[in-house]
């Protein structure tokens, strides 16, 4: 197939609600040029409700819609296929599913943390692997990282981890797509107002409840980071804040101090 007869699309993970959802909302209005919008998640409805949206917004890109669940090996095999068959130059990906549930590792269940470890950090690199040799030069990679990957989180230790896993992946492959003139940016907000915490089942401390960010603003703020080829977006002050005392303070030291408000009955 010749490259002009290959179609020019996006894909987003998580695309259902929150983060990917908006996502998808604003590549389509930014990039119109993109024919599809290859969207990810669980729940159908809610990609069928999209797909009418972004029909009436931006009618000339198709969303089409791949019900996967991400937690499942067999759901990389499909993806793998659809790409072999349709041979797409994917110019933008966005890895955005994602979960966390809260509780001190002793207290939670195996399921719950085998999940974490099996979203954010195994299908997230599946993703990424399977869609590389779809992407080109000037393409973009996003990998929703957050600000609990700066440091150690008693109390929401996997999710931390899973995040510093993802933004340890992110920064690496930044190097070794770069020659490629392809971008990779991790994403690392501190809380968003989106359904991730009751998806999680994690009630807001009043800290985190005042500094909730506008979802479609750390969006737009990722989108420009990474058309800038920045390789971390870091939305917000109090964030930008944590992520460099982060740099210069010992981790220990931040666990401990974050043990005393976190972990607090
Ligand atoms: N909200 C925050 O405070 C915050 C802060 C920093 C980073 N983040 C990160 O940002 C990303 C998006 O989170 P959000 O805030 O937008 O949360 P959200 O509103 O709960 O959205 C999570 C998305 O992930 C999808 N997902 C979850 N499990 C999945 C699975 N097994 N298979 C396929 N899709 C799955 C969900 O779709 P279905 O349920 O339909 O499958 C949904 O579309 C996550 O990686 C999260 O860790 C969020």
């Amino acid at each position: 197939m010749s490259k002009k007869d290959r179609k020019r699309i996006a894909l987003i993970t998580g695309a259902s609600s929150g983060l990917g959802r908006c996502f998808v909302r604003q590549i389509g209005e930014r990039y119109p040029s993109l024919q599809e919008i290859w969207v990810i998640a669980r729940r159908r409805e809610r990609l069928e409700s999209l797909r009418k949206e972004l029909a009436f917004k931006t009618p000339g890109i198709k969303l089409r819609i791949l019900e996967l669940d991400l937690s499942e090996q067999t759901s990389f095999a499909v993806l793998s296929a659809c790409f072999r068959e349709e041979c797409p130059r994917l110019r933008l990906l966005v890895n955005a599913a994602g979960l966390g549930h809260a509780g001190r590792i002793g207290e939670q269940q195996l399921d719950e943390i085998c999940e974490i470890i099996d979203v954010n950090c195994r299908a997230l690199m599946a993703v990424t692997r399977i869609c590389l040799p779809y992407l080109e030069k000037g393409s973009r990679v996003i990998e929703l990282a957050s600000g609990s990957a700066f440091a150690p989180q008693p109390g929401f230790a996997a999710y931390a981890a899973s995040k510093a896993c993802v933004l340890s992946f992110s920064r690496a492959l930044q190097e070794e797509l770069r020659p490629l003139g392809i971008l990779v940016t991790a994403v690392c907000p501190g809380p968003v107002r989106t359904e991730f915490f009751r998806a999680g089942g994690i009630s807001l401390s009043p800290v985190k409840k005042k500094f909730l960010a506008d979802p479609e603003q750390v969006v737009r703020r990722a989108l420009s980071d990474s058309a800038k080829g920045r390789a971390l977006s870091v939305y917000g002050f109090p964030m930008r804040l944590f992520y460099l005392a982060a740099g210069v303070l010992p981790q220990g030291f931040i666990a401990r101090a974050s043990s005393l408000v976190l972990l607090k009955k």
